[in-house]
Protein backbone atom coordinates (compact mmCIF):
# COMPACT_ATOMS: atom_id res chain seq x y z
CA UNK A 1 0.00 0.00 0.00
CA UNK A 2 1.03 3.57 -0.95
CA UNK A 3 1.65 6.03 1.42
CA UNK A 4 -1.39 7.95 0.14
CA UNK A 5 -3.02 5.18 -1.58
CA UNK A 6 -6.71 6.06 -2.21
CA UNK A 7 -6.09 9.82 -1.65
CA UNK A 8 -7.49 12.57 -4.50
CA UNK A 9 -4.40 15.41 -4.94
CA UNK A 10 -4.51 18.25 -6.62
CA UNK A 11 -1.06 19.84 -7.28
CA UNK A 12 -0.93 23.71 -8.61
CA UNK A 13 1.95 24.31 -10.54
CA UNK A 14 2.56 20.96 -11.81
CA UNK A 15 3.47 21.47 -15.25
CA UNK A 16 7.19 21.30 -14.50
CA UNK A 17 10.02 21.62 -11.37
CA UNK A 18 8.64 20.88 -8.31
CA UNK A 19 4.91 20.13 -8.26
CA UNK A 20 5.45 17.77 -11.33
CA UNK A 21 8.12 16.26 -9.42
CA UNK A 22 5.94 16.22 -6.73
CA UNK A 23 2.81 15.11 -8.49
CA UNK A 24 4.51 11.74 -9.70
CA UNK A 25 5.43 11.01 -6.00
CA UNK A 26 1.64 10.90 -4.57
CA UNK A 27 0.92 9.67 -7.62
CA UNK A 28 3.60 6.47 -7.01
CA UNK A 29 2.37 6.67 -3.21
CA UNK A 30 -1.23 5.36 -4.60
CA UNK A 31 -2.64 9.01 -4.97
CA UNK A 32 -4.80 9.77 -7.90
CA UNK A 33 -3.72 13.17 -9.42
CA UNK A 34 -4.92 16.16 -10.93
CA UNK A 35 -2.45 18.54 -12.38
CA UNK A 36 -3.64 22.31 -12.58
CA UNK A 37 -1.40 25.24 -14.58
CA UNK A 38 -1.40 27.70 -17.12
CA UNK A 39 0.53 25.63 -19.32
CA UNK A 40 -1.60 23.06 -20.20
CA UNK A 41 0.59 21.52 -22.70
CA UNK A 42 3.12 20.89 -19.63
CA UNK A 43 0.48 19.64 -17.71
CA UNK A 44 -0.57 17.49 -20.04
CA UNK A 45 2.85 16.09 -20.71
CA UNK A 46 3.21 15.37 -16.76
CA UNK A 47 0.27 13.56 -16.27
CA UNK A 48 1.01 11.61 -19.30
CA UNK A 49 4.32 10.74 -18.11
CA UNK A 50 2.29 9.58 -14.79
CA UNK A 51 0.06 7.09 -16.40
CA UNK A 52 -3.69 6.57 -15.72
CA UNK A 53 -3.78 7.85 -12.06
CA UNK A 54 -2.91 11.60 -13.46
CA UNK A 55 -4.66 14.30 -15.68
CA UNK A 56 -3.76 17.73 -16.32
CA UNK A 57 -6.57 21.03 -15.62
CA UNK A 58 -5.85 24.47 -17.20
CA UNK A 59 -5.99 26.94 -14.70
CA UNK A 60 -4.56 30.78 -14.41
CA UNK A 61 -3.63 31.31 -10.61
CA UNK A 62 -4.41 34.93 -10.99
CA UNK A 63 -7.97 34.48 -12.28
CA UNK A 64 -11.12 33.88 -9.13
CA UNK A 65 -13.15 31.89 -11.71
CA UNK A 66 -10.31 29.88 -12.81
CA UNK A 67 -9.28 28.94 -9.28
CA UNK A 68 -13.44 27.97 -8.63
CA UNK A 69 -13.26 25.85 -11.80
CA UNK A 70 -10.24 23.78 -10.97
CA UNK A 71 -10.97 22.78 -7.78
CA UNK A 72 -14.96 22.06 -9.15
CA UNK A 73 -12.61 19.82 -11.66
CA UNK A 74 -11.41 17.90 -9.42
CA UNK A 75 -14.59 17.03 -7.63
CA UNK A 76 -16.50 16.66 -10.71
CA UNK A 77 -13.85 13.61 -11.87
CA UNK A 78 -13.14 12.42 -8.33
CA UNK A 79 -16.11 13.29 -6.29
CA UNK A 80 -13.50 13.99 -2.68
CA UNK A 81 -10.25 16.53 -2.34
CA UNK A 82 -7.77 15.16 -0.05
CA UNK A 83 -4.59 17.22 -0.69
CA UNK A 84 -3.76 19.95 -2.18
CA UNK A 85 -0.07 21.00 -2.56
CA UNK A 86 -0.65 24.83 -3.62
CA UNK A 87 2.70 25.31 -5.75
CA UNK A 88 2.47 27.65 -8.19
CA UNK A 89 3.57 30.78 -8.18
CA UNK A 90 5.79 33.89 -10.00
CA UNK A 91 8.86 32.41 -10.69
CA UNK A 92 10.96 32.68 -13.76
CA UNK A 93 13.47 35.14 -15.54
CA UNK A 94 10.63 38.37 -15.79
CA UNK A 95 9.96 37.65 -12.14
CA UNK A 96 13.24 37.28 -10.89
CA UNK A 97 15.01 40.23 -12.32
CA UNK A 98 12.36 42.81 -11.59
CA UNK A 99 11.55 42.06 -8.56
CA UNK A 100 14.10 43.93 -6.62
CA UNK A 101 14.50 46.67 -3.81
CA UNK A 102 11.31 48.01 -1.98
CA UNK A 103 12.41 51.72 -3.48
CA UNK A 104 13.00 49.78 -7.38
CA UNK A 105 10.15 46.97 -7.26
CA UNK A 106 6.92 47.97 -9.49
CA UNK A 107 3.49 47.95 -8.10
CA UNK A 108 2.54 46.07 -11.47
CA UNK A 109 4.93 43.59 -10.08
CA UNK A 110 3.84 43.39 -5.98
CA UNK A 111 0.26 42.83 -7.59
CA UNK A 112 1.30 40.22 -9.72
CA UNK A 113 2.88 38.35 -7.00
CA UNK A 114 0.46 38.78 -4.55
CA UNK A 115 -2.32 37.62 -6.95
CA UNK A 116 0.05 34.36 -8.15
CA UNK A 117 1.61 33.69 -5.12
CA UNK A 118 -1.23 34.13 -1.90
CA UNK A 119 -4.35 35.45 -3.49
CA UNK A 120 -4.37 31.92 -5.20
CA UNK A 121 -3.92 29.79 -2.54
CA UNK A 122 -6.72 32.18 -0.40
CA UNK A 123 -8.93 31.19 -3.11
CA UNK A 124 -8.07 27.74 -3.58
CA UNK A 125 -8.68 27.00 0.21
CA UNK A 126 -11.98 29.28 0.11
CA UNK A 127 -13.04 26.79 -2.52
CA UNK A 128 -11.80 23.76 -1.00
CA UNK A 129 -11.83 23.71 2.22
CA UNK A 130 -16.02 22.98 3.32
CA UNK A 131 -15.62 19.90 0.68
CA UNK A 132 -13.04 18.34 2.73
CA UNK A 133 -14.50 19.27 5.94
CA UNK A 134 -17.59 18.11 4.58
CA UNK A 135 -15.55 14.81 3.98
CA UNK A 136 -13.72 14.52 7.53
CA UNK A 137 -10.41 16.69 6.90
CA UNK A 138 -7.71 16.71 4.53
CA UNK A 139 -4.00 18.22 4.27
CA UNK A 140 -3.27 20.93 2.54
CA UNK A 141 0.54 21.49 1.78
CA UNK A 142 1.64 25.51 0.94
CA UNK A 143 4.68 26.73 -0.60
CA UNK A 144 6.33 28.94 1.11
CA UNK A 145 10.69 29.36 0.82
CA UNK A 146 13.05 30.27 3.14
CA UNK A 147 12.90 33.76 1.37
CA UNK A 148 9.26 34.35 3.68
CA UNK A 149 11.36 33.66 6.76
CA UNK A 150 13.93 36.57 6.62
CA UNK A 151 14.95 39.65 4.56
CA UNK A 152 17.30 39.87 1.68
CA UNK A 153 18.59 42.48 -0.50
CA UNK A 154 16.67 41.75 -3.52
CA UNK A 155 13.28 39.49 -4.13
CA UNK A 156 11.09 42.29 -2.32
CA UNK A 157 7.41 41.12 -3.22
CA UNK A 158 8.39 37.20 -3.80
CA UNK A 159 10.08 37.27 -0.27
CA UNK A 160 6.65 38.94 1.28
CA UNK A 161 4.18 37.30 -0.17
CA UNK A 162 6.10 33.79 0.59
CA UNK A 163 6.03 35.10 4.13
CA UNK A 164 2.01 35.79 3.83
CA UNK A 165 1.56 32.01 2.72
CA UNK A 166 3.38 31.10 6.18
CA UNK A 167 0.79 33.35 7.83
CA UNK A 168 -2.32 32.14 5.83
CA UNK A 169 -0.94 28.74 6.33
CA UNK A 170 -1.41 29.00 10.45
CA UNK A 171 -5.20 31.00 9.54
CA UNK A 172 -6.09 28.10 7.95
CA UNK A 173 -5.03 25.29 10.50
CA UNK A 174 -6.31 27.30 13.13
CA UNK A 175 -10.01 28.01 11.75
CA UNK A 176 -10.04 23.53 10.24
CA UNK A 177 -8.07 21.96 12.44
CA UNK A 178 -11.19 20.65 14.63
CA UNK A 179 -12.65 19.63 11.96
CA UNK A 180 -9.66 17.80 10.56
CA UNK A 181 -7.61 19.58 7.92
CA UNK A 182 -4.31 20.09 8.37
CA UNK A 183 -2.39 23.24 6.21
CA UNK A 184 0.97 23.11 6.76
CA UNK A 185 3.67 25.20 4.70
CA UNK A 186 7.46 24.03 3.09
CA UNK A 187 10.12 26.47 3.04
CA UNK A 188 12.55 25.35 0.54
CA UNK A 189 16.41 26.49 0.02
CA UNK A 190 17.39 26.60 -3.26
CA UNK A 191 16.10 23.65 -5.14
CA UNK A 192 17.70 22.89 -8.84
CA UNK A 193 14.53 23.25 -11.19
CA UNK A 194 14.93 24.60 -14.82
CA UNK A 195 13.32 27.66 -14.66
CA UNK A 196 16.33 28.65 -11.81
CA UNK A 197 19.33 27.12 -13.92
CA UNK A 198 17.23 29.32 -16.76
CA UNK A 199 17.57 32.37 -14.73
CA UNK A 200 20.39 32.07 -13.39
CA UNK A 201 22.94 29.15 -14.19
CA UNK A 202 25.09 28.55 -11.33
CA UNK A 203 23.17 29.72 -8.23
CA UNK A 204 22.62 26.31 -7.37
CA UNK A 205 26.87 26.96 -7.25
CA UNK A 206 26.63 29.41 -5.02
CA UNK A 207 24.14 27.68 -3.31
CA UNK A 208 26.02 25.01 -2.17
CA UNK A 209 28.78 27.34 -0.14
CA UNK A 210 25.70 28.22 2.13
CA UNK A 211 24.39 25.20 2.83
CA UNK A 212 25.25 22.44 5.74
CA UNK A 213 24.44 19.69 2.88
CA UNK A 214 27.11 17.98 0.37
CA UNK A 215 25.04 18.83 -2.44
CA UNK A 216 21.96 21.27 -3.50
CA UNK A 217 18.01 20.82 -3.19
CA UNK A 218 16.72 18.29 -5.68
CA UNK A 219 12.86 18.66 -6.51
CA UNK A 220 12.86 15.14 -5.02
CA UNK A 221 13.68 16.94 -1.66
CA UNK A 222 10.40 18.62 -1.90
CA UNK A 223 8.29 16.13 -2.86
CA UNK A 224 9.38 13.34 -0.03
CA UNK A 225 8.09 16.47 2.43
CA UNK A 226 5.19 17.24 0.39
CA UNK A 227 4.39 13.43 0.73
CA UNK A 228 5.00 13.04 4.35
CA UNK A 229 2.79 15.91 4.83
CA UNK A 230 0.10 14.93 2.59
CA UNK A 231 0.43 11.21 4.41
CA UNK A 232 -1.49 10.11 7.95
CA UNK A 233 2.29 10.00 9.15
CA UNK A 234 2.36 13.30 9.51
CA UNK A 235 -1.33 13.48 11.60
CA UNK A 236 -0.46 15.59 14.39
CA UNK A 237 1.46 17.66 12.27
CA UNK A 238 -0.60 20.82 12.00
CA UNK A 239 0.37 24.88 11.61
CA UNK A 240 3.67 24.11 10.96
CA UNK A 241 6.56 25.39 8.58
CA UNK A 242 9.27 22.51 7.51
CA UNK A 243 12.47 24.10 6.15
CA UNK A 244 13.95 21.90 3.55
CA UNK A 245 17.23 24.02 2.93
CA UNK A 246 20.02 21.55 3.50
CA UNK A 247 20.74 23.35 6.55
CA UNK A 248 21.38 26.74 5.05
CA UNK A 249 19.41 28.78 7.27
CA UNK A 250 20.95 26.72 10.29
CA UNK A 251 24.65 27.87 8.87
CA UNK A 252 23.72 31.92 8.77
N1 LIG B 1 13.20 26.31 -7.13
C1 LIG B 1 13.53 26.89 -5.97
O1 LIG B 1 14.72 27.11 -5.66
C2 LIG B 1 12.46 27.28 -5.00
C3 LIG B 1 12.84 27.73 -3.73
C4 LIG B 1 11.86 28.10 -2.82
C5 LIG B 1 10.52 28.01 -3.16
N2 LIG B 1 10.18 27.58 -4.39
C6 LIG B 1 8.76 27.54 -4.72
O2 LIG B 1 8.44 26.28 -5.29
C7 LIG B 1 7.34 26.43 -6.18
C8 LIG B 1 7.68 25.80 -7.52
O3 LIG B 1 8.86 26.39 -8.03
P1 LIG B 1 9.68 25.72 -9.22
O4 LIG B 1 11.08 26.12 -9.04
O5 LIG B 1 9.33 24.29 -9.32
O6 LIG B 1 9.09 26.55 -10.47
P2 LIG B 1 8.64 26.07 -11.93
O7 LIG B 1 8.66 27.27 -12.81
O8 LIG B 1 9.44 24.90 -12.38
O9 LIG B 1 7.14 25.62 -11.70
C9 LIG B 1 6.14 26.58 -11.44
C10 LIG B 1 4.89 26.15 -12.16
O10 LIG B 1 3.85 27.09 -11.84
C11 LIG B 1 3.14 27.37 -13.04
N3 LIG B 1 2.53 28.70 -12.96
C12 LIG B 1 3.16 29.89 -12.93
N4 LIG B 1 2.26 30.90 -12.95
C13 LIG B 1 1.04 30.32 -12.97
C14 LIG B 1 -0.28 30.82 -13.00
N5 LIG B 1 -0.54 32.15 -13.02
N6 LIG B 1 -1.31 29.95 -13.00
C15 LIG B 1 -1.07 28.61 -12.99
N7 LIG B 1 0.16 28.07 -12.98
C16 LIG B 1 1.20 28.92 -12.97
C17 LIG B 1 4.18 27.31 -14.14
O11 LIG B 1 3.59 27.13 -15.43
C18 LIG B 1 5.04 26.15 -13.69
O12 LIG B 1 4.60 24.91 -14.23
C19 LIG B 1 7.03 27.93 -6.22
O13 LIG B 1 6.01 28.21 -5.29
C20 LIG B 1 8.33 28.55 -5.76
O14 LIG B 1 8.14 29.83 -5.20
C21 LIG B 1 11.11 27.22 -5.33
Amino acid sequence: MGRVAGKVALVTGGAAGIGRETAATLAREGAQVVIGDINIDGAEKAAADIGDAASAVRFDATDQQSIQDLVGAVLERHGRIDVIHNNAALVGPDAWFTDSTVIDTSVEMWDRAFATNVRSIFLVCKYALPHMVAAGGGSIVNMASIGGMRGSTALTAYGTTKAAVIGLTRYVAAQHGKEGVRCNAIAPGVIRTQQLLDAVPDLPQQALAGVASPRVGEPSDIANMVLFLASDDSAFVNGEVYRVDGGGMATT
